[in-house]
């Protein structure tokens, strides 16, 4: 069993001044996850009458990427291409002192202490991160084949799950790495083809309005990425880019 110290951001509101608070967890078990760890410190100060501390999570499987903040300033904690809910205590030694603080992101506002307002995400996935289906019975699973190599790097790409840590983690708070995954996935799809010139201008376009900075290939969204995500998708989307711009937004029917 360990003891561990906690200086945690604590702030009430997306307006209110936020700071660090102290907090010591007693009885920790190596075996417990970092967030059963949290859970374990808001049952304390939930029985002493204090808030508990906000931090988001649901599948703690580190597939819905709902969870995220930063454990000693690194996006996710130690452990390399995994989740904070995939984060193990045993990683921790006992008397340690752990700083948590959430995602820092002028285009993703403080919700209230560890939790960030990610929309912009979903806002730049809404201006073309689709697919044109036509209405009626599902396909076949088989009816549009795809070569190995191409469903392979296809899915590479779709495993972005939307955590925000390569936003966290870029000193320019570029959406790049996010960005790029789902453009690359649906480029290299049959599927992808329809909107293929309007998805890349549009994406694009959204991200730069949502405030995140520019990439300048400082590579560490991919260093911290919980799925592996590859730099190569930026390269990918600034091919797409560079193409949709010379075919003419004009010419696309
Ligand atoms: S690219 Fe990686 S770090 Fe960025 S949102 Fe997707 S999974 Fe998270
Ligand atoms: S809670 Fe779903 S990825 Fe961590």
């Amino acid at each position: 069993m360990m003891r561990i110290h906690l200086r945690v951001w604590r702030q009430a509101g997306p307006k209110a001044a936020g700071s660090f608070q102290l907090y010591t967890a007693e009885n920790i078990s190596a075996n417990m996850s970092f967030l059963e760890m949290l859970d374990v410190v808001n049952e304390q100060l939930i029985t002493k009458g204090q808030e508990p501390i906000a931090f988001d999570s649901d599948c703690r499987e580190g597939i819905c990427g709902t969870c995220g903040f930063l454990v000693d300033g690194r996006p996710h904690g130690p452990d390399a291409c995994s989740t904070v809910c995939q984060l193990h205590m045993r990683r921790f030694k006992d008397g340690d002192t752990i700083t948590l603080e959430p995602w820092r992101a002028r285009a993703f506002p403080i919700v209230r202490d560890l939790i960030v307002d990610r929309s912009a995400f979903d806002r730049i996935i809404q201006a073309g991160g689709y697919t044109s289906v036509n209405t009626g019975g599902a396909p076949d699973a088989n009816a549009i084949p795809i070569a190995k190599p191409i469903a392979d790097a296809a899915f590479d790409s779709a495993q972005c799950i939307g955590c925000g840590a390569c936003v966290a983690a870029c000193k320019n708070a570029s959406a790049a790495l996010f960005t790029s995954a789902k453009i690359t996935h649906l480029s290299l799809l049959p599927q992808g083809q329809v909107e293929r010139t309007t998805r890349v201008l549009d994406m694009v376009e959204r991200m730069d309005a949502e405030g995140f900075g520019m990439c300048s290939n400082e590579g560490e969204c991919e260093a911290v990425c919980p799925k592996g995500i590859s730099l190569t998708n930026i390269a990918t989307m600034n091919r797409e880019w560079w193409r949709a711009l010379l075919k003419g937004r004009e010419l696309i029917g």
